[in-house]
This record gives C-alpha cells, structure tokens and sequence, in this order.
C-alpha cells in the first residue's frame, strides 16, 4: 500500500470484531512515530498502549456516552505530552503539532496493517489518567481507539454513526482551506 492509498482508506471505523495484540504490533507501530519530524528534534510524545482486557475495562470507564462503541476496542493507545517537551517559540507552542503529527504516522501505519484506528477526544482527562498513572502535568491529547473493522455494524450507534460507517463524512471544498500566494487568493481548479 502506498501513502495515498493508506491515507485514502483510513477511516474512523466504530464497528470492531476482536483481535489478538503482539507486542511486535506495538512495536511497529511505534517505530513510526519514532522517526516522526518535531522541533528541534524533540519528540515530546508519549503513548500508552492498553491491551491488557482488565485495564481495557477500566479504562472504558473514562469514556463519554458517545463513546461506548469504543468498548469493542481490541487495544487504545494513550497520546500524551506537555508543553515543554518541544519548541515554545513565542506563543506557538509545539508539542500538540508534533505529537499530532506522530500519532498520524502511527495511524497510517496501523492502516496499512489492517486495522482502524481512530483518536478521540471524547474522555474524561483526569479520570483516564489517574487509571493509567500518568503525571498530572501531561496533556492526554487523544485515545486512539484501534481494532479490526467488522462488517456488522455496531448496534450502539447512533444514526449519523452508522451513516459514517457507510460513507465518509463531507469534507470542506479545497477553496474553503487553501489560497495561492496569498491568504485572499482562494484556490479554485
Ligand atoms: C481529535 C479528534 C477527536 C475525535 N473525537 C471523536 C470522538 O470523541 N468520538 C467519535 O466517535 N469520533 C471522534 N473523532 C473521529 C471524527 O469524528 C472523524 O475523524 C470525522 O468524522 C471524519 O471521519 P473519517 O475519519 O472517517 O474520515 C475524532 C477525530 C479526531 C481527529
């Protein structure tokens, strides 16, 4: 699979049958985020990767309503960092792009093998954290929830989720977001 063809097949799944976790999954998902581009080389991030169907449980505590088709996750990687772990250049603060950036690269990756994966934001920070023992200082940006994409459609979703299963959700026009030379010039074909 080439990145065109991995970026284009990705997508934010929420309907999971299980799977079985390697350590050597983990591994190579992680290698990618390892050689990921950060400011100055710093590579503020941090994951945790939850497999262990005990701490899985707990952790679905952390989860908002919206989520409970997460529960059918087979593994949920914790992204986390904190400001001073990358460039702080005036008030552009780094390390939510880097580690943003990490974690694209990994889902690619996790893609290319096969599986969904699919952050989110809708947790609880605090209760997520003190459950999987991270410093309160950190940022827990995103969950990723990953697993292999079942046919059957989740039945705890709602209607617009199961629509999204289907197809993919409308995206903006590329003249709403991109301008040539000059932010007025906005890009049309
Ligand atoms: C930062 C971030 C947070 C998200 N949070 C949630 C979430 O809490 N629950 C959910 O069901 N999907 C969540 N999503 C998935 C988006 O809804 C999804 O990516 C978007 O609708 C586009 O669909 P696609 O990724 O399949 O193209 C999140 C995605 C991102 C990047």
């Amino acid at each position: 699979m080439n990145v065109k063809e991995a970026i284009e097949k990705r997508r934010a799944y929420r309907s999971f049958d299980p799977i079985e976790i390697s350590k050597e999954l983990v591994k190579n998902l992680a290698e990618v985020a390892q050689i990921t581009p950060s400011c100055a080389n710093q590579q503020p991030w941090r994951f945790i990767f939850v497999y262990d169907k005990n701490k899985l449980k707990i952790l679905f505590t952390a989860l908002t309503g919206g989520n409970k088709w997460a529960e059918k996750a087979s593994m949920i990687i914790a992204v986390f960092s904190k400001p001073d772990y990358d460039c702080v250049i005036g008030e552009r603060l780094y390390y939510l792009f880097d580690t943003g950036m990490a974690t694209a690269m990994l889902i690619l990756r996790a893609t290319e093998l096969g599986l969904v994966a699919h952050p989110i934001a809708g947790f609880k920070e605090e209760r997520a954290k003190e459950i999987l023992g991270i410093p309160d200082e950190m940022r827990l940006i995103t969950l990723v929830i990953i697993g292999k994409h079942s046919n059957e459609i989740n039945p705890v979703l709602s209607d617009a989720m199961k629509l999204g299963e289907k197809h993919r959700p409308p995206r903006k026009k590329l003249e709403d977001f991109v301008s040539i030379n000059n932010y007025r010039d906005k890009f049309n074909e």
